[in-house]
């Protein structure tokens, strides 16, 4: 299976996702990274790993279904079989949404739909919640909205603070990550039409 990552920023998710490829009995290859942002630190990531690594500045297109355009003809030439968003700071169009449906992974720091949105480990502490954690799912047009694949709690501690969570949640995110894309690899999860499913079974 390959995979195609999209990043804008440190990419210790797509380091989870680099480590798993190379284990002897991965199911997946990362065939492209591409960042939205040339200074993201997970270009050097992947250039170490051997990756191909390219920027698509989101600051050279005047709008959003231009650069969007763009996005698809740089992944399309790696031709995945599945693109996963890894820290990928830009809301994408309905358009591109579509191009990938069903083939397209997002990573969210909460239990979705609980804390759409950013900011989620300060809302969640703000509201006293006694958990939080992450969410994998499948991406629709709603933003952090489409079918979840796999979640990880993470107990709220006494005296926790947005940073402390953050940290404990990336544990979990490095561990679900590559969890999801290789039942998606091994051909066992897929999106239907608002709900997912592994093995057969609705999740
Ligand atoms: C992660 O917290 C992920 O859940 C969110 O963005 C962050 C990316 O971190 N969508 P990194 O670039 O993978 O370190």
């Amino acid at each position: 299976c390959r995979v195609a990552v999209l990043i804008s920023g440190s990419g210790t998710n797509l380091q989870a996702l680099i480590d798993a490829a190379s284990r002897e009995d991965a199911e997946f290859s990362i065939c492209a990274v591409i960042s939205n942002k040339p200074e993201a630190y997970g270009l050097t990531r992947a250039t170490e790993a051997g990756i191909p690594a390219t920027v698509v500045n989101h600051r050279n297109y005047p709008d959003r279904d231009t650069f969007d355009r763009a996005l698809i003809e740089e992944i399309d030439q790696h031709a995945p079989d599945l693109v996963v968003l890894a820290g990928f700071m830009r809301i994408l169009t309905p358009e591109f949404v579509r191009h990938y449906s069903g083939r397209l992974l997002n990573i969210h720091p909460s239990l979705l739909p609980k804390y759409q949105g950013l900011h989620t480990h300060q809302r969640a502490l703000d509201a006293g919640d006694s958990e939080h954690g992450v969410t994998v799912h499948f991406v629709t047009e709603e933003l952090d909205g489409g079918p979840a694949i796999v979640q990880a709690v993470v107990p709220i501690e006494a005296g926790d603070t947005a940073e402390l969570l953050a940290k404990r949640v990336q544990v979990q995110e490095h561990l679900v990550y590559p969890l999801a894309v290789t039942w998606f690899a091994q051909g066992r999860l897929r999106m239907l039409e608002d709900r997912s499913e592994l093995d057969g079974e609705l999740l």
